[in-house]
């Protein structure tokens, strides 16, 4: 069975660093006996500029056909007034993750071995995590508008949206990422965070929601941090956390951080799951199109290349394609292999080359 992947390699580093993931899995996949195809499509930041075509709904019905999308980043070269209002983040990025159902973010927050990280005294043995973050919801279902707009009275209104639906499947997931985590070897312990104490209204369906699901887990120990203190903990006391459970905004900006403790925004990879199979799960680095460094071939690769061993991972457990998912165990280890390779240097400027650290992935597959 061929494993159709849609590649929408984006904008800026977008296209340096998936195309490295490829070059890795072309390395992987015969040893494996993965057969597997790569469409290109253009969608970008760039596309839109040229053509003013962001992604349509008969664009979304071809992408259903696959059965994973691996994207590199999009967004283009900040204020340029002509992307004003999040144009190509909401209308490729967060259109994507609502309309095929892609209801879980995973990221993993992992120290690798050789890296290094900004917390002193913290070692891989404390910064091992996985945050489980709700991404069909809360603010950014984009409700909301702003009243009297252009008078010393506007008001701006942005809505947050947590209905017991998208709460409790989210809730459900991580449990069973805890469960699964502690079959493992790991804790077995599960965080909410959220902000309670003032959200309250979304904030107490999260965490009575939280509270029911959790009687069905009783091996499962579980925890609540505000936000705030979330971040606080992330910093000085990482080890607290085994899986992390987490509505979208906060979610957002506790896995940059996330990335920041494991190293930089180089290491951090992520996946946009449809657990149900209804329509493709995508998966892509944490980081953006970095128009800062993009053309320059320093963009480090390592998030792509994680991202898609989790692809081939994830994807090959929702298909039954088993191919796939030693692929993606080979690229996983291969990626903890080379990562000694950055002791002592920065990860996101290590002076190595897009190609280089590409190049060290594949030589040791
Ligand atoms: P960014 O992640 O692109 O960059 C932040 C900083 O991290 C920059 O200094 C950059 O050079 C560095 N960095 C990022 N990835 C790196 C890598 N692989 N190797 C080395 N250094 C790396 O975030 P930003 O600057 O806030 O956003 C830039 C654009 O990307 C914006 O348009 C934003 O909306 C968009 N964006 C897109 C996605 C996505 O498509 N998934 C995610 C985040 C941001
Ligand atoms: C991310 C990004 C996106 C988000 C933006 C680009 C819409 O920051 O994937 O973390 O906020 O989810
Ligand atoms: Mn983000």
């Amino acid at each position: 069975m061929t494993l159709q992947i849609a590649n929408l390699a984006g904008d800026g580093i977008g296209p340096e660093v998936v195309d490295q993931s490829f070059a890795v899995l072309d390395a992987v996949a015969p040893a494996v006996g993965l057969d597997y195809a790569r469409t290109d499509f253009p969608f970008s930041a760039a596309h839109f500029l040229d053509t003013g075509h962001v992604l349509t709904d008969e664009d979304i019905a071809t992408l259903r056909g696959y059965d994973a999308i691996m994207l590199g980043a999009v967004g283009g070269q900040p204020n340029d007034p002509r992307l004003a209002g999040g144009v190509i983040e909401k209308g490729i990025l967060l259109k994507l993750r609502f309309d095929m159902d892609q209801y879980i973010n995973l990221r993993p927050v992992k120290l690798y071995p050789g890296i290094d990280t900004p917390l002193k005294d913290k070692t891989s043995k404390e910064i091992d995590f996985v945050c489980v973050r709700e991404n069909t919801e809360d603010l950014y279902c984009g409700l909301g508008g702003i009243m009297r707009k252009g008078t010393p009275h506007e008001v701006a209104n942005q809505t947050m949206v947590a209905t017991r639906h998208g709460v409790e499947r989210c809730v459900r997931y991580a449990f069973e990422t805890a469960k699964a985590r502690k079959a493992a070897g790991y804790r077995g312990h599960l965080t909410l965070v959220h902000k309670t104490n003032v959200l309250n209204f979304a904030g107490e369906t999260w965490l009575r929601t939280f509270n029911e699901v959790a009687e069905q887990y009783p091996e499962i120990e579980t925890g609540y941090h505000h936000v705030d203190a979330c971040c606080m903990f992330m910093v000085a006391k990482p080890e607290v956390y085994d899986v992390v459970v987490v509505p979208n905004m906060f979610g957002d900006i506790i896995t940059d951080l996330g990335a920041a403790i494991a190293g930089g925004m180089g290491i951090a990879s992520s996946g946009n799951l449809n657990p149900d199979g209804t329509g493709p799960s995508m998966f892509e680095p944490v980081h953006g199109s970095a128009p800062d460094i993009a053309g320059q071939n320093i963009a480090n690769p390592i998030a792509a290349i994680d991202s898609m061993g989790l692809l081939l991972r994830e994807v090959g457990r929702i298909k039954g394609n088993d191919a796939a998912v030693k692929a993606g165990d080979k690229i996983g280890a291969a990626v903890q292999t080379v990562t000694p390779n950055f002791a002592g240097k920065s990860l996101d400027r290590s002076g190595y080359s897009t190609t280089e650290i590409g190049q060290m992935v594949i030589d040791v597959l």
